[in-house]
């Protein structure tokens, strides 16, 4: 599948965050988006009422890192969220929520944190666009990029051929390229890109 590059704004500038992503939006293939409410981690960011005033011509992949996702399929559907995804460890049902932000709509997307096995996706990979394999504990950006990832990549590629395996977390040219090898297409990055002194370098040192 084409390598797809989804900078995550959490490392921009919130004070300037549409012209830091006017620097790069050329370069990439989605904008990556950390909603975080507090509960299901130690942190929070925003909603989709500042979401909704993100300018990019790339579509919006949205990580929810929320407890009870449901409550916010509706507004994200409202704002033009191209993918939403949501944490496995978050959810009881995830069937039904996945047929819900389908019905919506979006693409759906499922994450799975770092110490959750990822055989447990497996009764969900028919039905579901796109995998989020963290590769740090959900909450901050700026960690470092934990190896247990790859392994789980290499087994959702054997398993799911055509389906969208981001990874996200401490990614950079020489982790994204283990996660390129062991099958990921989309690679999600904040502090490498933003960060960066020549944002555009870095971008294209992902792609290799
Ligand atoms: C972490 C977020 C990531 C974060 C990645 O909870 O899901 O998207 O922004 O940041 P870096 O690339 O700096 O590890
Ligand atoms: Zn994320």
């Amino acid at each position: 599948m084409d390598l797809k590059i989804a900078p995550s704004i959490l490392s921009a500038d919130f004070g300037r965050l549409n012209e830091d992503i006017a620097t790069i939006d050329d370069y990439i293939d989605y904008i990556h988006i950390d909603v975080m409410d507090g509960h299901f981690v130690p942190n929070l960011t925003f909603g989709a009422p500042i979401v909704k005033y993100v300018k990019s011509g790339n579509p919006l992949d949205v990580h929810l890192m929320v407890e009870n996702p449901e409550n916010y399929i509706d507004d994200f559907a409202d704002i033009g969220t191209s993918v939403l995804t949501f944490h496995y460890e978050a959810v009881e049902d995830c069937l039904w929520l996945i047929s819900k932000i389908k019905e919506k709509g979006m693409k759906v997307g499922i994450s799975i944190k770092p110490g959750t096995k990822v055989e447990v996706l497996e009764e969900f990979l028919s039905k579901l666009d796109w995998v989020l394999v963290m590769s740090v504990e959900p909450g901050f950006g700026g960690q470092s990029f934990m190896p247990v990832a790859l392994e789980k990549i290499k087994w959702l590629r054997e398993k799911a051929l055509d389906i969208n395996i981001a990874v996200d977390g401490g990614v950079n040219a020489e982790t994204g390229a283990l996660c390129r090898q062991a099958g990921a297409n989309v690679l999600v990055a904040g502090s490498y890109i933003f960060k960066a002194e020549d944002r555009i370098a870095a971008i294209k040192s992902l792609r290799g």
